[in-house]
């Protein structure tokens, strides 16, 4: 098959694409990216997580007809143009969110999708968005505070930008 779709911001036509391939086994195999990790390859532990048309995506389970003509981001594009890390990957440095590189990746888009959506989470709202990726470390409330904090940095930017 051929697949069009948006990558970190810039249009991608493959051709020779197996309609079979995973996102995931696309994105680390066949692109190089590989911030996206295989962890359990079948859903369970968000290792593999990316964005789709903005919303939280398990990349192991997602079949490429579900991509075409639609915009993933991974973790590679969540820096700014510069290259500089994003407030809420500075804020999971900055809180000890980062203990291996294993499940974090898909920790920090799991807390992006979240506060695309809900830019002011509660403690439990940010736990209930982290819930579908495992940290075997358990260092859960490092990475709640992080989240926290970048949702606070995010919402006090905005109001200096508005006002
Ligand atoms: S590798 Fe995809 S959920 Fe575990
Ligand atoms: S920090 Fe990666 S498994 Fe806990």
């Amino acid at each position: 098959m051929e697949l069009n779709f948006i990558l970190n911001g810039k249009p991608l036509t493959l051709t020779e694409v197996d309609e079979e391939t995973t996102l995931l086994q696309l994105l680390r195999d066949r692109l190089g990216l590989t911030g996206a990790k295989r962890g359990c390859d079948t859903g369970v532990c968000g290792a593999c997580s990316v964005l789709v048309d903005g919303r939280l995506a398990k990349s192991c389970r997602t079949p490429l007809a579900q991509v075409d003509g639609h915009e993933v981001t991974t973790i590679e594009g969540l820096r700014g143009p510069d290259g500089d890390l994003s407030a809420l990957q500075t804020a999971f440095l900055e809180y000890g969110a980062v203990q291996c590189g294993f499940c974090t990746p898909g920790m920090v888009i799991a807390a992006e999708a979240l506060l695309r959506r809900n830019p002011h989470p509660t403690r439990a709202e940010i736990r209930r968005g982290i819930a579908g990726n495992i940290c075997r470390c358990t260092g859960y409330q490092q990475i709640v505070d992080a989240i926290e904090a970048a949702a606070a940095q995010r919402l006090a930017q905005e109001g200096e930008e508005d006002g």
